[in-house]
């Protein structure tokens, strides 16, 4: 404990000596959300990097989220803990398919979930994240729309808004896509007043028995505002720790097991001080590619408005 102590004083040192700012997703570890200048969900992460004056940001997340801020500050320094800490699902798309869907559709608009690589943003219309796609994907005038890469929030949107066309990939998140709707039920048996809170990564008929679904802050939010005690939650369980923090009289129940993420899990203190210090895990991205991605992304913060 005290070492966990000694190294949050350490981190708090070189970010005040290297105007650093640290940055942290709900899905990293406790201590890494404590010391963090700010913790949010994925659209949160990449409004407040646009918005920051610091030379350094670290971003305690996966590489995507790392290279979302670098995207939105070419100028800046991005250091992310541990480079190895990838989504598989930001791969799960490719360019040419997205090629083939502009060639086969003129009235087609391409969405990319912010879970992806710079390449496959790069190659889209518009970004968004589980905290805003439904606002965005209503307000854009084309019928069709192809969302990569995970299906399972192609499919809660587009139940939403029938008037819009969607052509489906078929990439996930293989955290929230392993919930089960028997897990989930056998968890709703044993606590059948708790309402059950659902991220939009999670299958179909798994949101389908949600009392409640939206982005890690959603569920944060709507816990916090509820009159309930008792929850149920599915998405990954990084997101306890604030749940618990803003409702110490509330209990939070895990839908099922299996919810952690072994790559948001792969970011330590040690890892978080060693990459201050040293600065050696930079995000580094081709100017061009970064000039591309940077459209979407920015189309994203003036369509969530
Ligand atoms: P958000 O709630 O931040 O969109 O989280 C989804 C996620 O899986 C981030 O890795
Ligand atoms: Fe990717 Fe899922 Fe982990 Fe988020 S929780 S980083 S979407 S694998």
């Amino acid at each position: 404990m005290s070492d966990v102590r000694e190294m949050a004083e350490d981190i708090g040192r070189l970010k005040k000596e290297k105007n650093a700012i640290i940055m942290a997703h709900y899905y990293v570890a406790d201590e890494i959300q404590d010391i963090a200048d700010f913790v949010g969900d994925s659209f949160f992460l990449a409004k407040k990097a646009t918005e920051t004056d610091a030379d350094i940001i670290v971003l305690c997340g996966v590489r995507f989220m790392g290279e979302s801020a670098k995207v939105l500050n070419p100028t800046k320094k991005v250091l992310i803990p541990d480079m190895a800490a990838d989504c598989p699902m930001a791969h799960m798309a490719t360019t040419d398919r997205i090629d083939e869907v502009r060639e086969k559709y003129d009235d087609v608009a391409v969405v990319c979930y912010v879970n992806s690589t710079a390449d496959l943003k790069a190659a889209s219309d518009v970004c968004v994240t589980s905290a805003n796609a439904l606002k965005i994907v209503s307000r854009l005038p084309q019928r069709h729309i192809y969302f990569i890469p995970d299906q399972n929030l192609a499919h809660y949107i587009a139940d939403q808004l029938p008037e819009k066309e969607f052509i489906f990939n078929d990439g996930f998140c293989h955290v929230h896509n392993s919930i089960s709707l028997d897990a989930l039920r056998k968890t709703r048996a044993l606590k059948p007043d708790a309402p059950v809170l659902v991220h939009p990564e999670c299958k179909p008929e798994v949101v389908a028995e949600a009392d409640y679904v939206g982005s890690t802050s959603g569920i944060i939010k709507y816990a916090t505002e509820s009159s309930a005690k008792e929850f149920i939650v599915a998405t990954e369980l990084g997101v306890m720790h604030e749940l618990k923090k803003r409702n110490p009289d509330k209990v939070f129940y895990p839908a099922g097991p299996m919810q952690i993420c072994p790559n948001m899990k792969k970011l330590t203190m040690e890892k978080l001080l060693h990459v201050l210090k040293e600065e050696d895990s930079e995000i580094t991205l081709p100017e061009k590619l970064m000039r591309e991605a940077k459209t979407p992304m920015e189309e994203m913060l003036r369509l969530a408005k």
